[in-house]
C-alpha cells in the first residue's frame, strides 16, 4: 500500500460536537494567529500566571547573522508554579501523575497535585542544600519514575537548568554531556527496571565520573541494587528528603531565562545543547498539549516516550501539568511482559488520549491482532503518533484495532528544537489523511523552499525542503554556549528562515507530507541519529581506519544503520571483528546505536580530492543500484562494485 492523498478521514460528528476547536474556529483562528502573532500571542500568553505581566509579546528575527529569539520577555514567572501551585486551589486532590510500573504485578502510584507540591518543593530545597542555585546545570540520568518529574520541576522551582540524559546512553555520552554543560550536581538512580531487566544507571555514572571527573550525585533508591556510595560525593535522595522543608518559593523567573538544556544530534560535530526558555516554551506545549489532543478536565493523558527524548519533556511533564492535567508515566517497554502491555495499561488506567511512536505500533502490529483485541480501549478518544512518518499499514492497524475506528489519529511533526507541535491536525478541525502531518498549528508558518535556489515554492503543490517563516514561541533560542553554531546549523543554508533538516511535499490541499532528511543525519526507531557520531565511534576502535555511515530502510525501527568500515592495513576482516564493533558502538554512544549491518569496505567511494561519496553508499544501503548516478567523479570507480558485489542481506 502507498500513500494516497485521496484517502481522507473526517472525525465524526459526534468528536467535533465535543471537540475544542472544529474546522471553522481552525481557520478563523489560524489566520488570526499569523495576521497578528503579536495581539494572538498576546492573549493565549494570559493562560499561563504571571508574577509581573510581560507587556512586550515577540521580539524575533531569523536574519542572518543576527538570529534572536524573546518572547514575552519582560515577563516573569515561575514554571512549576505554573504547572503545580496554581492548581492546588482547583484540583489539588486530583491525580497529577499516575505512575505504572515495568513489573505489571507491582502497583501503581497515583500523586494528586498536593503530593505533587510537596514533594517538588522539599526536592527543591535538597538541591539548595546542596549548592545549587539559580542558572545551575543540573544532570538528570533516570529511570522512568515520579521522581524524574519532581526533579524536573524542583530544577525549574530553584531557577536551576535541568539537562535529562537519556538512560540509555552510555557512560562516555553522559560524560560528554555533564562536561559540555558543567553540571553541578547529577540525579540518577541505582538501576532503572525496563523489560524485566535493570539498567545500571548509577554504576555508568561512577564509570561516567572517571572521565568527566566527579561531580555530586544525588541518588534514588529504585531496585536496592546497585554499587555503594561514594563518602563525600554521592548522596541519598530518601535520606535528604526526609529532613527537608517543604517550604520552598518558587523563583520568579524571566520568561527569557532557560528553562532546560537536550542534547540532540545533527549532521556534524558532537550532539548540540538545545537550549530552551521559560514563559514562551510553557506556552507553547501547554496550548499544543489542550488543542492537539484535544484535552478536556478529567481526562488521563498517556505519552509514552521517555523523559529522557522532548516528546516527554512538552508531553508527559510541561504541557500535561501546565493544564492541570492526570498524566501517566509507564516504566517499561511495549512488549513486557508480553505485546498486549500498552493496552493492558490503557484499559487499567482508562487513558483518554494515547500518544506513541510509529516504530512502536509497527512492532507490536507484527506481534497479531491476538494481543490489543481483547482489551476494552472504549476510554480512548484521541490516539496520536511522533518521530516518524508513519506508513499507512501502521495507520490503519492503529486506526482498526487500537482506535476501532473512532478515534482521530494526530500525526504530529515537530522536533527538540521547536519545543511542540508545529505541523498536526487538530482532531475536531482536520480531516486526517494517513502518513500526512496535515497542516500548521496557530502561528506557525511553513514554507516549502527549492533546495537548490532556497526559493519559496509558492504553488500549492510543492516539493522541498521544510523551512519556517516566522518564530513560534516553543522554539529553541540558542545552542548553549555556542550561539554562532546554533545561527550557522538553522539560518545560514536559507538566509531568512528556520531550516528543520527536513523535507517535505506539499499535496493540493495544501497538506504536508514529510519525506524525511536532506541531511546527514538518521532516525532510527525515532531517534535521531547523527551518522556522524557513529563513524566517530567506528574510528575511535584500534582496527578501524575509516568508516561512513548510512541510513537503510527497515522494517521496524523506519531506518536502520548501515556501516561501511575498513580496516588499518594488516588487519583481518572477520565476522568476530564484526561483532566486536557492533558491541563497540553500543557501548561507545549506547544501544539505540548500534549497528544492524556491517559491511566490510576495503576501500570507499571518494572524490579524487578525497570526499566520501555518501550518495553511492546511500543507494547502494537502500539496494537501489540502478540509480547511482554519476560515478565518473571517483578516484576509483571499481570500488563501487566490489561494495555492490559484497553488500550484506538486510
Ligand atoms: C525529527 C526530529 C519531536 C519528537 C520526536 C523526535 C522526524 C518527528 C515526525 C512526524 C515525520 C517526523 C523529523 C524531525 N519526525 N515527527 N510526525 N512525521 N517525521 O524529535 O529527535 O528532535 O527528531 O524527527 O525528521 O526532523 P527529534
Amino acid at each position: 500500500m502507498t500513500h494516497s492523498e485521496n484517502e481522507v478521514y473526517p472525525p465524526s460528528p459526534e468528536f467535533v460536537a465535543q471537540a475544542h476547536i472544529d474546522g471553522a474556529k481552525y481557520e478563523e483562528m489560524y489566520a488570526a494567529s499569523v495576521n497578528d502573532p503579536e495581539a494572538f500571542w498576546g492573549e493565549q500568553g494570559k493562560t499561563l500566571d504571571w508574577i509581573k505581566p510581560y507587556t512586550k509579546v515577540k521580539n524575533t528575527t531569523f536574519e542572518y547573522p543576527n538570529v534572536s529569539i524573546k518572547w514575552f520577555e519582560d515577563g516573569v514567572l515561575n514554571v512549576a508554579a505554573n504547572c503545580i501551585d496554581r492548581h492546588l486551589d482547583t484540583r489539588g486532590d486530583q491525580t497529577a501523575i499516575i505512575w505504572e510500573p515495568d513489573d505489571p504485578n507491582a502497583p501503581a502510584r497515583h500523586i494528586t497535585y498536593r503530593e505533587l507540591h510537596e514533594q517538588v518543593s522539599k526536592l527543591g530545597n535538597v538541591l539548595k542544600g546542596l549548592g545549587i542555585a539559580k542558572g545551575d546545570r543540573v544532570v538528570l540520568y533516570m529511570p522512568m519514575i515520579p521522581e524524574a518529574a519532581f526533579a524536573m520541576l524542583a530544577c525549574a522551582r530553584i531557577g536551576a537548568i535541568h539537562s535529562v540524559v537519556f538512560g540509555g546512553f552510555s557512560p562516555d555520552a553522559l560524560a560528554s554531556r555533564i562536561e559540555d554543560c558543567s553540571a553541578k550536581l547529577v540525579i540518577t538512580a541505582d538501576e532503572a527496571p525496563r523489560g524485566g531487566r535493570n539498567t545500571p544507571l548509577k554504576a555508568n555514572a561512577d564509570k561516567a565520573m572517571e572521565i568527566c571527573g566527579d561531580v555530586p550525585m544525588l541518588v534514588v533508591s529504585r531496585t536496592g541494587g546497585g554499587p555503594g556510595m561514594k563518602e563525600g560525593r554521592d548522596h541519598s535522595y530518601e535520606a535528604l528528603m526526609a529532613e527537608a522543608s517543604a517550604d520552598c518559593p518558587p523563583e520568579p523567573m524571566g520568561a527569557e531565562d532557560p528553562l532546560f538544556i537536550l542534547y540532540t544530534s545533527g549532521s556534524t560535530g558532537k550532539p548540540k545543547g538545545v537550549l530552551h526558555t521559560s514563559g514562551g516554551y510553557l506556552l507553547y506545549v501547554s496550548l499544543t498539549h489542550k488543542y492537539v489532543f484535544d484535552y478536556h478536565d478529567g481526562d488521563i493523558f498517556w505519552c509514552t516516550a521517555d523523559v529522557g527524548w522532548v516528546t516527554g519533556h512538552s508531553y508527559i511533564v510541561y504541557g500535561p501539568l501546565a493544564n492541570g492535567a492526570t498524566t501517566l508515566m509507564f516504566e517499561g517497554v511495549p512488549t513486557y511482559p508480553d505485546a498486549g502491555r500498552f493496552w493492558a495499561v490503557c484499559e487499567k488506567h482508562k487513558v483518554n488520549q494515547f500518544y506513541t511512536a510509529p516504530t512502536a505500533i509497527r512492532a507490536l502490529m507484527g506481534q497479531g491482532p491476538q494481543f490489543v483485541d481483547p482489551y476494552d480501549l472504549s476510554s480512548l478518544k484521541v490516539l496520536g503518533t511522533v518521530g516518524e512518518p508513519i506508513n499507512p499499514e501502521a495507520w490503519h492497524w492503529y486506526n482498526d484495532h487500537v482506535g476501532k475506528g473512532r478515534c482521530p489519529i494526530v500525526d504530529t511533526w515537530w522536533q527538540t528544537e521547536t519545543g511542540g507541535h508545529l505541523l498536526t491536525p487538530l482532531p475536531g478541525a482536520i480531516p486526517t489523511k494517513p502518513g500526512s502531518a496535515t497542516k500548521p498549528f496557530f502561528g506557525v508558518q511553513p514554507v516549502v523552499l527549492d533546495a537548490q535556489s532556497g526559493e519559496e515554492i509558492t504553488t500549492t503543490e510543492a516539493e522541498g525542503v521544510l523551512c519556517m517563516k516566522d518564530s513560534w514561541p516553543g522554539q529553541m533560542r540558542t545552542v548553549f554556549g555556542d550561539h554562532e553554531r546554533f545561527v550557522k546549523t538553522y539560518f545560514s543554508d536559507y538566509k531568512g528562515y528556520y531550516f528543520s533538516g527536513d523535507g517535505c511535499r506539499r499535496d493540493a490541499d495544501g497538506y504536508y507530507w514529510i519525506t524525511g532528511r536532506v541531511d546527514d543525519v538518521i532516525n532510527v526507531s525515532g531517534h535521531r541519529m547523527g551518522t556522524a557520531e557513529v563513524e566517530s565511534a567506528l574510528v575511535a576502535h584500534p582496527k578501524v581506519s575509516e568508516a561512513a555511515v548510512v541510513g537503510y530502510p527497515h522494517p521496524v525501527k523506519g531506518q536502520g544503520i548501515y556501516c561501511y568500515v575498513t580496516l588499518m592495513a594488516g588487519e583481518e576482516y572477520t565476522d568476530e571483528l564484526r561483532e566486536e564493533l557492533r558491541q563497540w558502538v553500543r557501548k561507545e554512544i549506547g544501544p539505540i546505536a548500534t549497528p544492524d549491518v556491517i559491511q566490510w569496505a576495503p576501500g570507499l567511494p571518494k572524490t579524487r580530492s578525497g570526499k566520501i561519496m555518501r550518495r553511492i553508499l546511500r543507494k547502494i544501503a537502500e539496494n537501489d543500484f540502478g540509480n547511482l548516478g554519476d560515478t565518473s567523479t571517483l578516484a576509483d570507480p571499481s570500488v563501487v562494485d566490489d561494495l555492490i558485489a559484497n553488500r550484506a542481506n538486510t
